[in-house]
């Protein structure tokens, strides 16, 4: 059995073709459950799914198949992958928002599963404003699309809004499974966020990083079914409710959390930026401003080179914020630091990198082969990565 699939049925004339996609993931090897929304049970019935699936298909968020059981908590845990098919304007923007309006809507805030959507609706209603955004902001938190096709639709129009042939439903629903099994068994831990280095009892030496590729890369790693350590310095954000974080404030913190938790690790992601100099002596007392200020900085230990060296085993990675000769600087720190890839990306542009929410990588790998991750949100970058590193470790099972 490939896993299990919650399949969101909602309002569109392309409902009955659903039918179709829920036989061809079962003959695919997966199990399927069906959620139909109000919209949806004006086109198809419950029944129908029931009698294809073998499962019950539900409706409302209160539905419970199993008394004393609630179902949108056991079917967001059970799904393997989410998939909407078709899905209605009114859909994607209940997912968008995160609002949980009916069974499908309610597990699919309650689970970690991926999501596949696959659009279907008059071509006006797919085209505006509003339906494109949702569908960025599904995409954007690493939803896959399946485009719908062009054609006549069934109000008698033409255009884009087709529901996509079943095979290509079938295969993205193959990979978004694959995605979430890519980790399973491994461990990894990830560093994230700034150091702090304390001058004086208020004031701190740091780096410019607000953590969030770092946290989108844990995030990303849950998703694909690793265990996840996750080594923040200080920052604004929530980490991801799986993660083992553990909080640090100096690069000497980080370093020791980093060597434990990465005795028994596969992957080891160095997405922090670490403060390069520590104040030597600092100092007890506030430090007053009577004057000028010297004040000697020592240099902090590598910690991603440290382990890379520690852990020979390990597959490492880090990252290179630069801002000119960005590859010749990151392929120089991959050798330098004995790592087994460098993700490097351009700082100085102010589209991506620091702050922003987007980034756009080239990896570079120890065979001196590259990749380029095209600008994407931070999780789809997180994603991409993760897919690119896991040939380079063990394979599963052997872990
Ligand atoms: O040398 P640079 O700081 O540019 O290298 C960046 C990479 O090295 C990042 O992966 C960062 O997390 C890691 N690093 C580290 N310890 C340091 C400095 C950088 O792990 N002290």
């Amino acid at each position: 059995m490939k896993g299990v699939v919650v399949m969101g049925v909602t309002g569109s004339v392309a409902a009955y073709r659903a039918a179709d996609v829920a036989r061809d993931l079962m003959r695919a090897g997966f199990e399927v459950r069906v959620c139909l929304s109000r919209g949806a049970a004006e086109f198809v019935t419950a029944t129908l799914f029931e009698a294809l699936t073998g499962n019950p298909a539900l409706t409302d968020a209160f539905d419970e198949p199993k008394p004393g059981r609630m179902a949108h908590i056991d079917w967001a845990r059970d799904a393997d992958v989410l998939l909407v098919c078709p899905a209605s304007a009114n859909a994607l923007a209940r997912l968008a928002a995160g609002r949980s309006e009916d069974m499908f809507s309610t597990i699919a805030v309650a689970s970690t599963a991926p999501l596949v959507v696959a659009p279907a609706m008059n071509p006006e209603m797919f085209s505006h404003e509003a339906t494109q955004q949702n569908l960025k902001a599904l995409r954007d938190r690493g939803a896959i699309v399946v485009e719908p096709t062009e054609g006549d639709v069934a109000c008698g129009e033409h255009g884009q809004g087709k529901l996509a042939p079943t095979q290509v439903i079938v295969e993205a629903t193959l990979q978004a499974a694959m995605r979430s099994d890519l980790y399973r068994g491994t461990r990894v831990v990830v560093t994230a966020g700034p150091t702090a280095e304390p001058l004086d009892p208020v004031r701190i030496l740091t780096n410019r990083s607000s953590g969030k590729m770092g946290y989108a890369i844990a995030r990303a790693a849950i998703q694909m079914g690793a265990e996840v350590v996750l080594i923040t310095g200080p920052t604004c954000l929530t980490p991801p409710p799986r993660a083992d974080t553990r909080r640090v404030e100096t690069a000497s913190e980080m370093l020791t959390s980093a060597l434990n938790a990465c005795q028994n690790a596969d992957l080891f992601v160095a997405a922090a930026a670490v403060a390069d100099f520590t104040p030597k002596e600092p100092r007890s007392d506030k430090i007053r401003r009577d004057g000028d200020l010297t004040v000697e900085l020592a240099p902090t230990q590598d910690i991603v080179a440290t382990v890379a060296e520690k852990f020979p085993e390990l597959v490492v990675c880090g990252f290179a914020a630069e801002v000119s000769e960005v590859e010749a600087a990151a392929r120089a720190k991959l050798e330098k630091k004995g790592l087994s890839a460098i993700a490097a990306n351009d700082v100085s542009r102010s589209d991506i990198g620091f702050d922003s929410d987007d980034n756009e990588v080239t990896v570079l790998f120890r065979d001196g082969s590259k990749i380029e991750i095209p600008r994407s949100s931070k999780l789809v970058v997180a994603m991409r990565l993760l897919e690119a590193l896991r040939p380079l470790m063990a394979p599963p099972g052997k872990n």
